[in-house]
Protein backbone atom coordinates (compact mmCIF):
# COMPACT_ATOMS: atom_id res chain seq x y z
CA UNK A 1 0.00 0.00 0.00
CA UNK A 2 1.54 3.45 -1.05
CA UNK A 3 1.73 5.88 1.91
CA UNK A 4 0.48 9.02 1.09
CA UNK A 5 2.35 12.29 3.02
CA UNK A 6 -0.73 13.03 4.54
CA UNK A 7 -1.03 9.64 6.06
CA UNK A 8 2.48 9.81 7.32
CA UNK A 9 1.30 12.81 9.01
CA UNK A 10 -1.41 11.34 10.84
CA UNK A 11 0.46 8.00 12.08
CA UNK A 12 3.15 10.61 13.35
CA UNK A 13 0.65 12.88 15.31
CA UNK A 14 -1.09 9.60 16.59
CA UNK A 15 2.64 8.42 17.76
CA UNK A 16 2.84 11.98 19.45
CA UNK A 17 -0.15 11.72 21.52
CA UNK A 18 0.42 8.07 22.59
CA UNK A 19 3.28 9.48 23.80
CA UNK A 20 1.71 11.89 25.59
CA UNK A 21 -0.52 10.07 27.33
CA UNK A 22 2.09 7.56 28.47
CA UNK A 23 4.20 9.97 30.58
CA UNK A 24 3.02 10.80 33.72
CA UNK A 25 0.85 13.54 34.47
CA UNK A 26 2.10 14.97 38.12
CA UNK A 27 -1.04 17.69 38.50
CA UNK A 28 -4.84 17.14 38.46
CA UNK A 29 -7.87 19.77 38.73
CA UNK A 30 -10.45 19.27 41.19
CA UNK A 31 -14.10 20.91 41.03
CA UNK A 32 -16.21 21.40 44.13
CA UNK A 33 -19.32 23.11 43.79
CA UNK A 34 -22.85 24.67 45.39
CA UNK A 35 -23.94 21.22 45.78
CA UNK A 36 -20.94 20.41 48.40
CA UNK A 37 -19.55 18.31 46.31
CA UNK A 38 -15.99 17.13 44.05
CA UNK A 39 -16.19 16.09 41.02
CA UNK A 40 -13.63 13.31 41.90
CA UNK A 41 -13.06 10.62 44.32
CA UNK A 42 -9.86 8.80 43.85
CA UNK A 43 -6.78 10.88 42.61
CA UNK A 44 -3.79 8.69 41.50
CA UNK A 45 -0.05 10.12 41.69
CA UNK A 46 1.92 8.47 39.89
CA UNK A 47 5.46 7.24 41.26
CA UNK A 48 7.74 8.89 39.15
CA UNK A 49 6.16 12.38 39.92
CA UNK A 50 8.80 14.06 42.50
CA UNK A 51 6.17 16.83 43.26
CA UNK A 52 2.05 16.61 42.59
CA UNK A 53 0.16 19.72 42.50
CA UNK A 54 -3.60 19.84 43.11
CA UNK A 55 -5.62 22.94 41.35
CA UNK A 56 -8.80 23.15 43.68
CA UNK A 57 -11.71 24.96 41.51
CA UNK A 58 -15.12 26.43 43.45
CA UNK A 59 -17.66 26.31 40.37
CA UNK A 60 -20.13 27.11 42.45
CA UNK A 61 -21.76 30.85 43.32
CA UNK A 62 -22.29 30.98 47.43
CA UNK A 63 -19.62 32.80 49.61
CA UNK A 64 -17.10 31.15 51.40
CA UNK A 65 -19.15 31.79 55.09
CA UNK A 66 -21.69 29.13 53.49
CA UNK A 67 -20.23 27.01 51.13
CA UNK A 68 -16.52 27.18 51.57
CA UNK A 69 -13.86 24.34 50.05
CA UNK A 70 -10.52 23.17 50.21
CA UNK A 71 -8.93 19.94 49.37
CA UNK A 72 -6.94 19.02 52.76
CA UNK A 73 -4.75 15.63 51.64
CA UNK A 74 -4.10 13.34 55.20
CA UNK A 75 -3.71 9.26 55.83
CA UNK A 76 -7.14 8.31 56.39
CA UNK A 77 -6.63 7.40 59.47
CA UNK A 78 -6.27 10.91 60.94
CA UNK A 79 -8.87 12.47 58.54
CA UNK A 80 -11.88 12.29 61.66
CA UNK A 81 -8.96 14.24 64.03
CA UNK A 82 -7.98 16.84 61.54
CA UNK A 83 -11.57 17.33 60.56
CA UNK A 84 -12.71 17.81 64.36
CA UNK A 85 -9.76 19.49 65.34
CA UNK A 86 -9.53 21.98 62.24
CA UNK A 87 -13.70 22.68 63.41
CA UNK A 88 -12.78 23.51 66.85
CA UNK A 89 -9.95 25.81 65.14
CA UNK A 90 -12.77 27.92 63.23
CA UNK A 91 -13.70 29.84 59.95
CA UNK A 92 -10.54 32.78 60.18
CA UNK A 93 -8.20 29.36 60.60
CA UNK A 94 -9.38 28.27 57.70
CA UNK A 95 -10.95 25.35 59.68
CA UNK A 96 -7.79 23.99 59.88
CA UNK A 97 -5.04 23.76 62.80
CA UNK A 98 -2.25 25.82 62.12
CA UNK A 99 0.86 23.54 60.47
CA UNK A 100 -1.16 20.63 61.81
CA UNK A 101 1.68 17.96 61.25
CA UNK A 102 -1.10 14.86 60.41
CA UNK A 103 -2.06 17.53 56.91
CA UNK A 104 0.47 16.70 54.39
CA UNK A 105 -1.21 18.96 51.79
CA UNK A 106 -4.05 21.72 51.90
CA UNK A 107 -5.57 24.47 50.20
CA UNK A 108 -6.67 27.29 51.06
CA UNK A 109 -10.42 27.68 51.89
CA UNK A 110 -12.28 29.00 48.31
CA UNK A 111 -15.71 30.34 48.40
CA UNK A 112 -17.52 30.48 44.77
CA UNK A 113 -15.40 31.39 41.72
CA UNK A 114 -12.72 31.18 43.38
CA UNK A 115 -9.46 28.65 43.06
CA UNK A 116 -6.33 27.76 44.79
CA UNK A 117 -3.81 25.35 44.12
CA UNK A 118 -0.57 23.24 46.27
CA UNK A 119 2.01 21.47 45.14
CA UNK A 120 3.32 18.74 47.69
CA UNK A 121 6.82 16.59 47.87
CA UNK A 122 5.61 13.05 46.98
CA UNK A 123 8.75 11.73 49.30
CA UNK A 124 6.06 12.40 51.89
CA UNK A 125 3.93 9.50 50.60
CA UNK A 126 4.72 5.97 51.26
CA UNK A 127 3.33 3.07 49.04
CA UNK A 128 1.06 1.19 50.68
CA UNK A 129 -0.81 3.45 53.28
CA UNK A 130 -4.68 5.13 52.99
CA UNK A 131 -4.56 8.52 52.09
CA UNK A 132 -7.71 10.31 51.84
CA UNK A 133 -8.82 13.55 50.80
CA UNK A 134 -11.60 15.65 52.14
CA UNK A 135 -12.69 19.18 52.09
CA UNK A 136 -12.91 20.48 56.60
CA UNK A 137 -15.78 23.20 55.99
CA UNK A 138 -18.07 22.07 58.85
CA UNK A 139 -19.88 19.37 57.92
CA UNK A 140 -18.86 18.70 54.29
CA UNK A 141 -16.23 15.39 54.86
CA UNK A 142 -19.30 13.48 54.55
CA UNK A 143 -20.06 14.29 51.39
CA UNK A 144 -16.42 15.68 50.13
CA UNK A 145 -13.55 13.21 50.10
CA UNK A 146 -12.00 10.75 48.06
CA UNK A 147 -8.63 8.86 47.91
CA UNK A 148 -5.77 9.47 47.08
CA UNK A 149 -3.60 6.37 45.85
CA UNK A 150 0.08 6.25 45.70
CO1 LIG B 1 -16.59 22.24 51.43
Amino acid sequence: MKVTPLRALTAAALLALAGQASAATCETTVESNDQMKYNTAEITVDKSCKKFTVHLKHVGKMPKTAMGHNWVLAKTADMQAVNADGIKAGAAAGYLVKDDARVIAHTKMLGGGESDSVTFDTAKLKAGEDYSFFCSFPGHAGLMKGKLKF
